[in-house]
């Protein structure tokens, strides 16, 4: 491992990722670990220079105050805390302490190097993976998002044609996104590439369908129908590549950590699918895994992307899916990308997108009325998907994005601009 280490114990703090992004920041690499590790445990991580205990306000589970074990204060290893009372720790802070002193902790007294960044990486993580993988295949759900593509790329780096992607194409992508999945991995990173269109079957399955629930319950267990279809055609996989993240990690729980929401990556694959997970991305924040995306070659707007949710336009085409409406919001949210990224939108907000309910609005079209579909326009800015406001787009913009879709949609005669913020309303609309 090239990388120096500083370790961040979570002694009940909710800050715990800021301090390990603003360190990270530095050039230097860190890792939240639990508060009862053992010396043995710490020093058994690689090149760890330095320790901070960072205390909070979680600091009492179940009526018990946690602590670090008293080994660690002889462990030898230059220790600071910070909101955690502790008379065996040369430095304390009472609170987050400014930058500067968490800098000179991290470079004077530890000692460390500014040695953490993706090319270092990189090399690192292909080591680990061949050492992990040896000559055995390994087994990746290709999505296309940021997460699954950094993590084919990376893999590919390492074991090449060992792996074997799987993109399953479920009919609810956006216009050209599978086929641009099948020209990068397939046709420039020489990837070996499993293709299923299975457009016709979700469609069939979805059919009359109204309910939201019931609808995202038919994608999920019908994409893991197929994965694990295709998974079973091929011979001696031993390996399931996962797109995890950190964030995946933290926010499932650590010990002090309140459970935000549990992931599941592949969620519900059955359990006599049994293979090894290779996670090469688990220490990764999200602009990390852009940035290890981008020194791996992969194109911008496919590490850029905004987020996009597992069961696609199925819920933006709202309530029973039909093939017609299906495809009037397709090519508007085609419009809606292109005329965002022209006017440098596309870099501004954090998500955008169309919307077509399940009713036809009465309209005129070549002096005859006509019956046609409604578009909304969501365009909505968040720190983390919680809460969400209203991006002010300019007039001009949104005048020459409605006349575009009503000209180059024939079926849609109506186009509207939703201004309701989270809460009251969801980011989505199912
Ligand atoms: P809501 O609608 O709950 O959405 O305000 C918050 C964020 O989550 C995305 N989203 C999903 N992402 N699978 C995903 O991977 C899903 O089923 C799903 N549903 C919503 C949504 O696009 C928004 O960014």
């Amino acid at each position: 491992m090239k990388q120096d280490m500083i370790v961040i114990l979570d002694l009940g703090s909710t800050e715990n990722t800021v301090i390990a992004r603003q360190i990270r920041d530095m050039g230097v690499y860190t890792e939240i670990q639990p508060h009862d590790i053992t010396t043995e445990e710490l020093k058994a991580l690689p090149n760890v220079k330095g320790v901070i205990l960072n205390g909070g306000e979680n600091r009492v589970v179940d009526g018990v105050t946690i602590d670090v074990l008293d080994e660690l204060y002889t462990a030898g290893i230059p220790m600071i805390s910070i909101d955690y009372p502790t008379s065996k720790c040369a430095v304390k802070y009472d609170s987050m302490p400014d930058e500067a002193a968490i800098k000179a902790f991290v470079f004077d007294e530890c000692k460390a190097e500014a040695n953490w960044n993706m090319k270092n990486f990189i090399e690192d993580q292909v080591e680990i993976i061949r050492r992990q993988v040896g000559d055995k295949k390994v087994l990746l759900a290709l999505s296309g998002g940021v997460d699954s593509s950094v993590v084919a790329a990376l893999l590919i780096k390492a074991i090449g044609k060992q792996l074997v992607c799987v993109h399953v194409n479920h009919g609810l992508m956006r216009k050209n996104e599978s086929e641009s999945v099948v020209e990068i991995f397939r046709n420039k990173l020489d990837a070996n590439l499993v293709y299923v269109d299975a457009t016709e079957r979700f469609l069939t399955k979805l059919e009359n369908v109204a309910d939201p629930e019931q609808k995202r319950k038919i994608i999920g267990s019908e994409f893991i129908r197929v994965f694990e279809e295709e998974a079973r055609k091929l011979e001696g996989i031993d390996f399931l590549g996962q797109g995890t993240i950190y964030p995946d990690i933290i926010e499932s729980g650590t010990k002090t950590a309140k459970v935000v929401k549990s992931h599941h990556n592949v969620g519900g694959l059955p359990e006599d699918l049994q293979f090894e997970l290779v996670e090469p991305l688990a220490q990764l924040f999200k602009d990390e895994v852009r940035a290890c995306g981008v020194e791996l070659g992969l194109p911008a707007e496919m590490v850029y992307r905004q987020p996009f949710p597992g069961p696609g336009l199925g819920v933006r085409c709202l309530g029973a899916i039909t093939r017609d409406r299906l495809e009037a919001l397709r090519e508007a949210d085609a419009i809606l990308r292109e005329e965002f990224a022209k006017a440098g939108l596309d870099k501004k907000v954090w998500q955008y997108f169309t919307v077509v309910p399940d009713f036809k609005a009465v309209g005129v079209r070549n002096h005859e009325r006509s019956m046609g579909y409604m578009v909304v326009i969501r365009a909505v800015n968040t720190i983390d998907a919680m809460t969400a406001t209203i991006e002010r787009i300019d007039y001009d913009i949104l005048e020459k994005i409605v006349d575009r879709i009503t000209a180059e949609v024939p079926s849609v005669n109506r186009v509207c601009y939703e201004l309701t913020k989270k809460p009251v309303a969801t980011i989505e609309f199912e």
